[in-house]
């Protein structure tokens, strides 16, 4: 990748070199920007999404922090343009959010700006995630613009804003724009691609969180399953079910690291340790039939009462305590179910419009028909899984999605369930679009496997040199005796498969097939 870098001065870094931008169907409310130099900070792997972990110091650059609003609606939506004061690689990158979050995530536009990206954000019109805050007008009432801003209308409006306020600031306009971002950044990429396709020329799209309102409902299956049962299992037994997988699968692959690297290959019957004793830190419990069915069911799907599917489960390899936690009065003791709360303030706000909703009154019978009245109310506007890329591919768009195989939050099978479905309609897909599933990763980043720090660069050489990745570079976490494991992420539905012979810790060793 080659930069030139354009400097400018600290002077121009004033409300006074801005235009308020031509944004049809908004009205900016106001416009501040200050000289920021000297800026550190210490962001750890994933904080700037697909990225390892870094410590930027001395960045210098203008905030430029915009409020406006779509009239007639009540909204006051916050955009951050933040503008390096030298080095700029005449590049703007789009930070995405995370959760409930729209975005103007710190770690992610000082990432960004340490690359020599102009970074543009959003808050979507609320600042904090909590969704008490902005998912109702009143009890009873759905703020929907709030959600159709979060969704996908404030993420265009800051692509257009931020290219506007890098005119004026540089004399010029980007000469390439990127999306990065993870979870709800990573759904947010994908609706981009589908609705704005000229807004970014490269999307990253990670472990997104697609079919949003339907699998945040998902998310409350699992409980609701082991509430029906009558016994809730301990945390220790869930965790040392999910470890037991990955002991019971880790050498499918040929070699023993503590990584999965094939789940769909992985045989393990949970029923099989009943009865066992476990010990985890801080605790011990035995193996109970509640906690191999709900292990059983997380592995599985979740499904109707006729067992066709509604949503793919989570891989052997996934940790289980995201989907089936529960916290115990002490040791031993009775233990209550503690749902995913994103899927439990999806229910509360969105689903039931009341804020004192309590989530233990629901049973499957419920789920069943919450989840037609979701998919009913909420799909067209959120759920971002429209299979038809045609805009995007004609505008010359590249997007690449990467999906840790341990997902214990957005299920991996989501985005080769999207993949697929793009592929159905369009066999040219690899040519726009291309899928990653990294053994062993967490969602977003975390655990022990294979991540793809450099996947950003890769995205950027395919759109500016059309070098399509046929694999990321994948790199371990330092292991206990710092060895890092080096190792292909291979394009899906290929897995990278250890050659037989040489150090296992080295890329070369392995191959895609
Ligand atoms: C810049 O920031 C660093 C770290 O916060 C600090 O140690 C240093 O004194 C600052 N330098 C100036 C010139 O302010
Ligand atoms: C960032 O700085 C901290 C404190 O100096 C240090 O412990 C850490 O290893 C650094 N991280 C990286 C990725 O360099
Ligand atoms: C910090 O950045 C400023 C502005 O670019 C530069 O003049 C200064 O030398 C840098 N200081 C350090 C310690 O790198
Ligand atoms: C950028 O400006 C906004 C609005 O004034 C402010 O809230 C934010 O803290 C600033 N960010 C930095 C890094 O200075
Ligand atoms: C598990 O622990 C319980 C209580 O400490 C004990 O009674 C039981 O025999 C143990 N079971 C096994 C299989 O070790
Ligand atoms: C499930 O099966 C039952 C009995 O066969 C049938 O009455 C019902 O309509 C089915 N429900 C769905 C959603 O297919
Ligand atoms: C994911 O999809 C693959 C391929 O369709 C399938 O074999 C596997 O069982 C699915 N896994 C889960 C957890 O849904
Ligand atoms: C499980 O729930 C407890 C209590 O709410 C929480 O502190 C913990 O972080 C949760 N664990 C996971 C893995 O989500
Ligand atoms: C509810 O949704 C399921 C799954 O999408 C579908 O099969 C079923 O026909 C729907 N039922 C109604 C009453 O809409």
């Amino acid at each position: 990748m080659k930069l030139s870098a354009t400097n400018i001065t600290h002077a121009a870094c004033i409300s006074r070199s801005f235009l308020y931008p031509d944004l049809f169907g908004s009205k900016t409310l106001s416009l501040t920007a200050e000289a920021v130099t000297n800026y550190s900070l210490s962001i750890e792997q994933g904080g700037y999404p697909s990225h390892d972990a870094r410590n930027v110091t001395n960045l210098s650059f203008c905030n430029v922090s915009l409020i406006y609003t779509h009239p007639g609606q009540h909204d006051s939506i916050n955009v951050q343009v933040w503008l390096p004061l030298n080095g700029w690689n005449q590049r703007l990158q789009g930070a995405g959010g995370g959760g409930f979050l729209a975005g103007l995530n710190v770690p992610s536009m000082a990432g960004a700006l340490s690359d020599g990206f102009a970074v543009v954000s959003t808050d979507a019109g609320h600042k904090i995630e909590d969704a008490s805050t902005w998912a109702l007008l009143s009890p009873g009432n759905v703020d929907l613009y709030a959600l159709q801003n979060y969704a996908s209308v404030s993420l265009n409006d800051a692509a257009v804003i931020g290219k506007s306020i890098i005119q004026n600031f540089y004399g010029q306009g980007p000469i390439r724009s990127y999306w990065n971002g993870c979870s709800n950044g990573g759904r947010q990429g994908l609706v981009i691609a589908q609705r704005y396709p000229d807004a970014y020329d490269g999307i990253l799209a990670a472990a997104p969180g697609i079919d949003w309102n339907t699998a945040l409902l998902g998310g409350m299956y699992f409980p609701l399953q082991v509430l029906k049962g009558g016994h809730v299992p301990a945390p220790c037994e869930i965790y040392a079910l999910s470890l037991a997988a990955v002991a019971a699968c880790d050498a499918d692959d040929g070699v023993v690291d503590d990584i999965i690297s094939n789940p769909e290959q992985c045989r393990f019957d949970p029923f099989a340790l009943v009865g066992q004793n476990v010990t985890c830190p801080g605790m011990t419990a035995t193996i109970s039939h509640a906690a191999a069915q709900g292990a059983a069911m997380a592995w599985d799907a979740v499904r109707t009462a006729n067992g066709s599917l509604l949503m793919p489960g989570l891989n052997y390899g996934a940790l289980l305590n995201v989907a089936l936690n529960s916290t115990c009065d002490n040791q031993g003791g009775k233990c209550k179910m503690v749902p995913f709360p994103y899927s439990e303030e999806f229910i509360r706000y969105w689903m039931f419009k009341r804020p004192d909703f309590d989530w233990t009154t629901l049973t499957l019978t419920d789920f069943y028909r919450l989840w037609n009245i979701s998919a009913n109310t909420y799909s067209d506007m959120i759920a971002s899984n429209n299979p038809d890329l045609s805009g995007f591919r004609a505008a010359g768009g590249k997007m690449i999605t990467w999906h840790g195989l341990a997902d214990p939050a957005v299920p991996t099978n989501i985005s080769s369930i999207y993949y697929n479905n793009v592929a159905q309609l369009d066999p040219g897909i690899n040519e726009y679009y291309r899928l990653f599933q990294a053994p062993g990763i967490s969602h977003c980043g975390g655990g022990n496997g294979l991540y793809p720090g450099h996947v950003f660069e890769t995205l950027i050489a395919w759109v500016e040199e059309g070098k399509a990745p046929e694999i990321l570079q994948g790199a371990s976490l330092p292991t206990e005796n710092g060895t890092i494991y080096h190792r292909p992420i291979c394009a899906y539905p290929l897995m990278a498969k250890y050659k037989g012979k040489g150090d296992v810790t080295l890329a070369d060793n392995w191959k895609c097939a």
